[in-house]
């Protein structure tokens, strides 16, 4: 079976959307653990569906790349097909990006190349963009700038609240992972090779 790793920092509902889908038979994938940064509210959803978890916070370690490592031996000890990032706040240091990717996606609050970082809603609302969206990307060092896998597009309501706007990317995102976890696990939606530049 088709084993992904997810990785939160915060509510999950995401998470919580794949684990319901994996409960079912039909579906082609399985969630074999949750990591995270910090005490995530959004475990509870993987203790839930009993589904093991870690956590891994970065102020116990020297180094960004020292995290990184237990971060990654943590993933690899599960041995994930996939690892899926669903708002996990931190950006990984290269050791454990080059390790995974291309086997690596994010989901992102936005119509990327537009409005990237941590502040995407707001940065929309900013701009007075009419339309927005959520993307899921393959990992790379940068952020939020790896190949985009699947995108879709909401209309920004007038004077739609910051809250609002984001509960409402959420709630396509969780179809839209789901979607997008299964076309990767049957082969449908394929994630590019992973360049080798040495
Ligand atoms: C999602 O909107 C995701 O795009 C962003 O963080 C949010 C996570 O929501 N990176 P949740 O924790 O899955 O509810």
């Amino acid at each position: 079976m088709f084993s992904v790793v997810v990785l939160i920092s915060g509510g999950g509902s995401n998470l919580r959307a794949l684990l319901t889908a994996a409960a079912s038979p039909l579906y082609p994938a399985k969630v074999v653990a949750v990591g995270s940064d910090k005490a995530a509210t959004g475990l509870e959803h993987a203790e839930e569906f009993g589904v093991p978890t870690f956590v891994v916070e970065p102020s116990r370690f020297e180094s960004r790349e020292a995290w990184a490592e237990v971060l990654l031996s943590n993933i690899e000890f599960h041995k994930p097909d996939l690892v899926v990032l669903a708002g996990f706040m931190r950006v990984l240091p290269a050791n454990i990006v080059n390790q995974l990717s291309p086997r690596m996606i994010n989901l992102h609050p936005s119509l990327l190349p537009d409005f990237p970082g941590a502040n995407a809603v707001a940065d929309t609302l900013a701009a007075g963009a009419t339309v927005t969206g959520a993307t899921i990307h393959i990992v790379d060092e940068g952020v939020d700038t790896g190949k985009v896998l699947t995108q879709v597009s909401i209309p920004v309501a007038l004077g739609i609240s910051e809250t609002d706007l984001q509960e409402q990317i959420k709630l396509v995102e969780q179809e839209q992972l789901v979607q997008a976890v299964q076309d990767i696990a049957t082969g449908a939606l394929v994630l590019a090779e992973k360049e080798h530049n040495a």
